[in-house]
């Protein structure tokens, strides 16, 4: 997508404010699409929302937020705790999250308290996808895992839980909602305004194409855009809604000059959300964004970043306001948060205030921060072959045993192979475990079990390998690699005959198998 007017350009529309653009129908058509492929290719940037790290720091924020809500009540209470995740995307996040919320549980004993976490998007593919989807499953079979079609541009103020068949509606919930909501505000409509001098005015936006018969859902349709600004003046009363002038106001009072997104659909949502659960409201979000008012406003109009999607940075500093004015309270990093900022919103705090969750998050976030880790990696990736063994396996704790990190790892793993004592070699095999434990497999061509199976294999551990190249074989189809190195695992175990038929099957599609000896590698 590129901004300003040409003259060869077929016009869609003019003069649009932002929010009632043609680019969010654009948006809109884009997931509803692709599916889970905009995650699959990795079109969709996802992995530093959707890493354990990440998923395990907002776990302790949002028990601790629980904790804070039940403090003082002598039974747990029959009713579940709802978590709301909107624009859950590939579900990936949603199952580490679900897996750091068991282990914590069980840590501090506290398996007895009901919670309901909802996962949900605005297209239907993406629950099919994961209600159809084995890993998550086992929640779902224990009543911890609910889904729901939320559209946030069209919240009407009810959810339907599609496996409880239940309809929530305004006051059904008697404890708080938690709501979180991660990579979701930067590509759901937002307003933009200038504001110079003490006047206010509002970004129109001009859409154009070089295709004039253009599909809104075609593939790259939002790449073919082109857009063009300009600025007209309106009264500070923009909107029906006064809480959302009184926001406006206070920015055309307090800023020099500039434009400003303004999220007014987003704002509009979480009312109705807070409606559920009689007006308290626990929101956990991580995005692109300004929390701090003096970098909110830009000297240009915004610009729209395109990767599949497209999106904007979120104004947090209105959410912020917004939950202010309303008599809410916010919980933010004391530094600056490079990839990502994560901030809690509080509305109707529990009568004891909110100890647990302000001490969570400071423990997540203040210090050795998932945001840190997550720029840490991208400097040390690409030296892990100089690292010690020790200092490799300390990258994929400190990881919480992420499974990317660790297949980025492995080849480092494997130069030291025949050096490892006895106990690294055992220290590596648990390491795999664990990471293949926090595995969620959304058909990215990387096949990791066949990676993890082969290391395991070279640790001595066949019964593990063959378990891990079983796995690939399911996810990803009878490769003669898999049943060739499956067979290797069988003859290891002292079964003849199953790793016999497995080569018979391996040298059936791939003749010249039967003249290699050893492990087979899978490079494409
Ligand atoms: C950039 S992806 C983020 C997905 C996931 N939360 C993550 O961090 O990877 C944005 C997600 O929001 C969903 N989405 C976009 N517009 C939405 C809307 N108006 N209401 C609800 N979900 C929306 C998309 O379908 C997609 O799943």
């Amino acid at each position: 997508m590129t901004t300003g007017a040409e003259d060869s350009l077929t016009t869609l529309e003019t003069n649009k404010p932002l929010s009632e653009s043609v680019l969010w129908r654009a948006q809109r058509s884009y997931f509803e699409r692709v599916g889970i492929d905009a995650w699959r290719d990795a079109t969709v940037p996802h992995y530093v929302t959707c890493n354990p790290a990440l998923a395990h720091a907002m776990a302790q924020v949002v028990l601790g937020f629980l904790r804070d809500c039940n403090a003082g009540e002598a039974r747990a209470g029959s009713e579940p705790f709802h978590v709301l995740e909107l624009g859950a995307g590939s579900g990936r996040f949603a199952f580490l999250f679900l897996r750091a919320l068991a282990e914590l549980r069980e840590v501090m004993g506290w398996s007895h308290v009901p919670i309901r976490y909802v996962m949900s998007d605005f297209t239907e593919s993406n629950l099919r996808f994961w209600r159809a989807h084995p890993a998550l499953r086992p929640f779902v079979t224990a009543g911890l895992l609910d889904f729901a079609l939320v559209d946030v541009e069209r919240m009407d103020g009810t959810l339907e839980l599609l496996e409880s068949k239940t309809m929530l509606g305004a006051g059904s919930l008697e404890r708080p909602l938690t709501v979180i909501a991660n990579y979701v505000f930067d590509g759901v409509a937002q307003d933009a305004f200038f504001i110079e001098k003490g006047q206010l005015s509002e970004c129109l936006f001009t859409v154009a194409t070089e295709t004039p018969e253009l599909d809104l859902s075609a593939a790259n349709v939002l790449t073919r855009l082109r857009l063009a600004s300009s600025r007209r003046a309106v009264h500070p009363d923009y909107y029906p809604e006064p809480e959302l002038n009184g926001l406006l106001r206070g920015y055309t009072d307090r800023l020099d000059g500039g434009s400003v997104l303004f999220p007014a659909p987003a704002l509009r949502c979480l009312e109705k959300l807070s409606a559920l659960s009689s007006g308290s409201l626990f929101l956990l979000s991580a995005d692109k964004g300004h929390l701090d008012e003096a970098s909110l406003a830009l000297e240009v109009d915004p610009q729209v970043t395109v990767h599949g999607s497209f999106s904007l940075p979120v104004n947090y500093h209105a959410f912020q306001q917004w939950f202010l004015r309303k008599g809410g309270e916010h919980i933010c990093a004391d530094h600056r948060q490079s990839s990502l900022v994560v901030a809690a919103f509080i509305l109707g705090a529990p009568a004891r205030g909110m100890p647990e969750a302000r001490l969570a998050y400071h423990l997540a976030f203040n210090g050795p921060s998932p945001d840190g880790f997550f720029r840490l990696r991208q400097g040390l990736e690409a030296h892990y072959e100089m690292l010690e063994f020790e200092q490799l396996l300390a990258h994929v704790r400190l990881s919480r045993y992420d499974a990317r990190i660790l297949g980025d790892c492995l080849p480092a793993f494997s130069q030291k192979m025949t050096t490892l004592s006895a106990q690294e070699r055992v220290a590596l095999a648990q390491a795999i475990g664990r990471a293949w434990a926090n595995y969620f497999h959304i058909g990215e061509s990387r096949d990791l079990a066949f990676a993890f199976a082969a290391c395991l294999y070279q640790l001595g551990e066949s019964a593990s390998a063959l378990a891990l190249f079983e796995e690939s074989l399911v996810l990803y189809g009878e490769d003669p690699r898999t049943l060739w190195n499956l067979a290797m695992c069988l003859f290891a175990l002292g079964r003849p005959e199953d790793a016999a038929r497995a080569l018979v099957k391996a040298g059936e599609s791939f003749p010249l198998l039967h003249a290699h000896i050893g492990l087979l590698p899978k490079t494409g």
